[in-house]
């Protein structure tokens, strides 16, 4: 890893995904998720599943917000894509809670309490992401099912977090990082090598529902490519088994 590579146009986009496509055992996957959705779809009166087009999440579990997505939020997507720009300069005001769990719902979140679908689209359904928040606070993991952050340290890693990522120090800065890391092996188990190349797109949908929240919420974000691996899986103290791909720190912008 080097200098060159801030931007994340270094070697390791290119190795990702050599794997041939695997045409038929994508075809079955999509079969088996068909038939799942099938298994969970609503039954009418003479227990025929019922074709309709998905409804919008049933109400949520307790502790869970009713409408994460805020008011007028079909009125600001546009606004939202079109002024969405990389900060890199930070004002230190702290993001409420409320504001960071509507971040992570975007990127992460519940939205078919049934059938546990998310805000972003994952092949299969095998949701390999996993997200984490730094701030002065300490680092805390995203609980999609439960809406919630739960303690992962209590360390204020924001600055660690920059230096592992070849001193981009602007990152230090921003009162919420987001970290999305990937654990391949859920999606690999079932489309071989081309799950690694899933994973990747995966992440790109993620990343760009939360920056978008954000923009939404009057702040701003920028996407973090570059930086050492172990280093950032140590810091968060996440499990080998998950690899980080995107640091994503936001603030209000100074
Ligand atoms: C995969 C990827 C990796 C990136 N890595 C970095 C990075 O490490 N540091 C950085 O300052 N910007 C990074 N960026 C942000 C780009 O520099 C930025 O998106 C680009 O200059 C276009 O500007 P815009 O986002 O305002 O449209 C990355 C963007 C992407 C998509």
């Amino acid at each position: 890893m080097t200098l060159e590579m801030i931007d994340g146009d270094g070697p390791q986009a290119g190795s990702a995904a050599a794997a041939t496509p695997d045409r038929r055992a994508f075809l079955m996957a999509l079969g088996g998720v068909a038939l799942a959705l099938a298994g969970c779809a609503p039954q009418d009166r003479t227990g025929e599943a019922d074709p309709g087009p998905a409804q919008p999440a049933t109400p949520a579990p307790d502790g869970v917000a009713q409408d994460p997505a805020g008011q007028g939020a079909e009125d600001t997507l546009l606004s939202a894509i079109d002024r969405r720009r990389s900060i890199r300069a930070f004002a230190d005001d702290p993001i409420p809670d409320a504001d960071i769990l509507q971040m992570l719902w975007a990127a992460q979140g519940i939205t078919h309490q049934d059938a546990g679908f998310r805000a972003a689209p994952s092949a299969g359904a095998l949701y390999p992401l996993e997200t984490y928040v730094a701030t002065t606070e300490g680092v805390r993991r995203y609980i999609p099912r439960r809406h919630e952050l739960e303690a992962a340290g209590d360390s204020d890693i924001r600055g660690p977090l920059a230096v592992a990522s070849l001193g981009q120090m602007f990152i230090a800065q921003a009162p919420a990082v987001f970290v999305i890391n990937a654990v391949y092996a859920r999606t690999e188990g079932r489309y071989g090598d081309r799950g690694r190349r899933y994973v990747h797109m995966e992440v790109g949908h993620a990343a760009q529902n939360l920056s978008l929240m954000a923009v939404h919420q009057g702040r701003g974000s920028v996407m973090i490519g570059a930086f050492i691996d172990a280093d950032i899986r140590r810091l968060l103290g996440a499990p080998a088994e998950e690899d980080p791909l995107y640091i994503i720190p936001v603030g209000t912008p100074g």
